[in-house]
């Protein structure tokens, strides 16, 4: 079995080549490195540069590489950026898609994984979000995940490939600082910029329907989900996964801004109090997953806490940053 990864090169991808590689997986990375390093995967681990939307290039590989499945990470993802710019949006991440679910079915692939997110369900205002939670996408960005699954399992159907799809909600932490992500989008090394700046971090609205007021999320260790990417492929391979499978991934647990905040102040030192601002349009109270169609399907639950998290993505922006 060779597994390729696109998007390989990435913070998510490159964990995910990490744990795949550790349990003894063959993986191809592929990376056009628009935000992808190189020096991010695994020793061993062949790169090929270039686009999962160049169809010929994908059917290439998978037959020189000998790929029997395929981990599909490479995506834009960005929310704002994907309001601005919709139609580019939907050209890399479905038109994109579509094109490598061709080159797949072509080269007889019969297995796929799919990184959707948390995104395709918007503001529910549910207190757990199971998978048969209404989708109602708040930006193009979700909407690009949803239509992204509905096409992956169309495809699969049509084409016998078995497919996971995994949603995965807040995704924070580093499996070793060398993997940490060194975007300033999420809320952790945002909080971790304005430290860095000798700012205190913001805190958008406090007068939101929660315990504290702040708004209450699901974070996930990145070498978790790593993880359950790893429990996805196995699944798919033993024939323990069969036709289509749509997952969450989180820890089941909801910490709100607030805490998150308390937790990163015990990790850095800096305890200085946050500012409060406006609420942002868009923020929903709440977003905590069920993750136990996770645990019975694919075998996986989350071991690591959110102190963890905090931890090592500290360990991270220090050695990125020099914070
Ligand atoms: N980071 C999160 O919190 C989060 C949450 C939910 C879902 N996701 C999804 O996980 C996936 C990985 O996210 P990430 O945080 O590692 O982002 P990232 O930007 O670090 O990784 C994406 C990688 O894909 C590469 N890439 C982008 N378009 C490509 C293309 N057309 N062909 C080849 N390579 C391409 C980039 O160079 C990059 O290395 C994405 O699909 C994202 O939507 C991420």
């Amino acid at each position: 079995m060779t597994w390729l990864i696109t998007g390989g090169a990435g913070y998510i991808g490159a964990h995910v080549a990490r744990a795949m590689t550790g349990a003894g997986e063959r993986v191809v990375a592929l990376d056009d490195l628009s935000a992808g390093v190189p020096a991010r995967l695994p020793e061993g681990v062949p790169l090929v540069r270039g686009s999962s939307l160049d169809g010929e290039l994908v059917r290439r590989v998978c037959a020189e590489h000998g790929v029997t499945g395929v981990v599909h990470l490479a995506a834009r993802k960005q929310a704002a950026e994907s309001v601005a710019r919709p139609t580019w949006y939907y050209r890399e991440n479905v038109g994109g898609l579509a094109t490598l679910l061709d080159a797949v079915a072509d080269a007889g692939i019969e297995r796929f994984v799919f990184s959707s997110s948390a995104a395709v369900y918007g503001d529910l205002d549910v207190d757990v979000i199971t998978e048969d939670s209404p989708c109602a996408p708040a930006n193009p960005y979700g909407e690009t995940k949803l239509a992204g699954e509905w096409l992956v399992r169309a495809a699969g159907r049509a084409h016998g490939i078995a497919t996971v799809c995994l949603r995965y909600f807040n995704v924070a932490g580093a499996a070793v600082p060398e993997l940490a992500d060194t975007g300033v989008f999420n809320i952790v090394p945002m909080v971790f910029d304005r430290l860095t700046r000798d700012e205190a971090p913001r805190i958008f609205g406090d007068d939101y329907p929660t315990p504290d007021g702040t708004c209450v999320r699901d974070y996930i260790h990145v070498a978790d989900l790593a993880e359950a990417h790893l429990a996805a492929a196995r699944g798919l391979s033993r024939g323990d996964v069969t036709g289509d499978l749509t997952v969450n991934i989180g820890r089941g647990e909801g910490v709100s801004v607030r805490e998150l905040i308390t937790v990163i102040g015990e990790v850095t030192g800096d305890t200085r109090a946050p500012l409060v601002e406006d609420r942002r349009p868009g923020d929903a109270p709440r977003a905590v997953a069920s993750s136990a169609l996770a645990a019975e399907r694919l075998g996986w639950t989350a071991r690591r806490s959110v102190h963890d998290m905090i931890d090592s993505a500290w360990q991270g922006w220090r050695l990125h940053r020099g914070g």
